[in-house]
C-alpha cells in the first residue's frame, strides 16, 4: 500500500468471516482502483478510540457490523435514513467528518429491481416478516419507493405498532395468525426473521394464498435457497435471495469510499455463491 491508496473496512466482533472483503475486492480488481478492504476485529472496549480515529487508522470509511452499530452510530453524524431506520452500518470521512448511513433497504430494493423488474409499478401491497433492525430499512425502503401498505407481521406486536408510529399508517401491524389472509392480495413477501438461517429454526408459511404474480424475497443467504424461496419457486414466483441484497447493500459504500458507483455482476454474484455451504 502507497501513500495514494484509499483503504476500507469492515468493523466487528467477531468479523474474521466477514463475506465482505471479497466481495468489495472483485470491484476493486474490476475498476483498476488503487485501493483496499479489510476486516478490523475491534472489541468492545477499544472501538471507541477506533472510529474516532478512523483516518489516523488509515482508513477512507467502513462498514460497522454486530456488535459496533449503535455505537457507530453515536459517534457519526448519520443521514436522514440512518436517523429514520435508527441504524448505520456504512460510515465515511467528509473532510473531518464522520458521516453515516444505512445501505440495507437501498441494497434490498436494489436486489428487487434485478430479480423483479418493475415490481414497484406492481406492488401497492406488501407482506414483511419479522420487525427487527432488517425489517427497519427494508420497510423504510418499500414506503420510499411508494407501497401504499406494509403488513408488517411480527412474533412482538408491539415493535410492528413501533414501526407504525415512526413510519405512518402505511405500516400496518399483524401477528403470524393473520399471515393466510394477508397473502391473498399480497404482491411482495419478505422474510427478515432470521427464521430458515441455518441452525435456526426453519420458517414454515403455506404460500398457496399468494397471487401467481407474487415476488417472493429472502434476506437469509445461508442456505442461499431457503425453504420459504424453494417453495416460491415451486410455485412459479418471481423470487430474490439474501445474497442479491448483500451485494446491491455494498454498492454505496464502495461508491463514497472509491468513488465508482460499481455494478453488481452475475459473476461476482456466482463467485460469493460458490462461497455458501449447500450452495
Ligand atoms: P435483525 O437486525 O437481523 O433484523 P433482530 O433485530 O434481532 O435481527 O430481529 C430478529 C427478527 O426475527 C425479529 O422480528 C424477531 O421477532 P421478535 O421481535 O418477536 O423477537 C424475529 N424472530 C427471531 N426468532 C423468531 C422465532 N423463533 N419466531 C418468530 N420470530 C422470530
Amino acid at each position: 500500500m502507497n501513500s495514494s491508496t484509499r483503504a476500507a473496512c469492515v468493523i466487528g466482533y467477531p468479523a474474521k468471516h466477514s463475506r465482505s472483503p471479497k466481495l468489495h475486492g472483485y470491484w476493486i480488481q474490476r475498476y483498476g482502483i488503487d485501493g483496499e478492504y479489510r476486516i478490523e476485529e475491534v472489541p468492545p472496549e477499544r472501538v471507541e478510540g477506533f472510529i474516532n480515529n478512523l483516518s489516523a487508522n488509515g482508513y477512507v470509511g467502513a462498514n460497522v457490523t454486530m456488535p459496533h452499530k449503535d455505537i457507530a452510530f453515536r459517534l457519526s453524524e448519520p443521514d436522514e435514513k440512518a436517523r429514520a431506520i435508527g441504524a448505520a452500518n456504512t460510515l465515511w470521512l467528509d473532510g473531518d467528518v464522520l458521516r453515516a448511513t444505512n445501505t440495507d433497504g437501498d441494497g434490498f430494493v436494489g436486489s428487487l429491481d434485478a430479480a423483479a423488474h418493475g415490481w414497484d409499478a406492481r406492488t401497492d401491497n406488501a407482506v414483511v416478516l419479522g420487525a427487527g433492525g432488517a425489517s427497519r430499512s427494508i420497510v423504510y425502503a418499500l414506503l420510499g419507493r411508494g407501497v401504499g401498505e406494509v403488513h408488517v407481521v411480527n412474533r412482538t406486536l408491539a415493535k410492528a405498532e413501533a414501526m407504525r408510529d415512526a413510519y405512518g399508517d402505511g405500516v400496518k401491524p399483524a401477528q403470524w395468525s393473520d399471515l393466510p389472509d394477508l397473502m391473498k392480495s399480497a404482491e411482495l413477501l419478505v422474510n427478515t426473521t432470521s427464521l430458515g438461517m441455518h441452525d435456526q429454526p426453519e420458517l414454515d408459511v403455506d404460500l398457496t394464498a399468494l397471487p401467481g404474480s407474487a415476488v417472493v424475497s429472502d434476506i437469509v443467504y445461508v442456505p442461499l435457497k431457503t425453504r420459504l424461496l424453494a417453495a416460491a419457486e415451486a410455485r412459479g414466483l418471481t423470487t430474490s435471495n439474501g445474497l442479491q441484497m448483500l451485494l446491491h447493500q455494498a454498492v454505496r459504500g464502495f461508491e463514497l469510499w472509491f468513488g465508482v458507483c460499481p455494478e453488481v455482476t452475475k459473476e461476482q454474484y456466482e463467485m460469493m455463491a460458490a462461497d455458501i455451504p449447500g450452495s
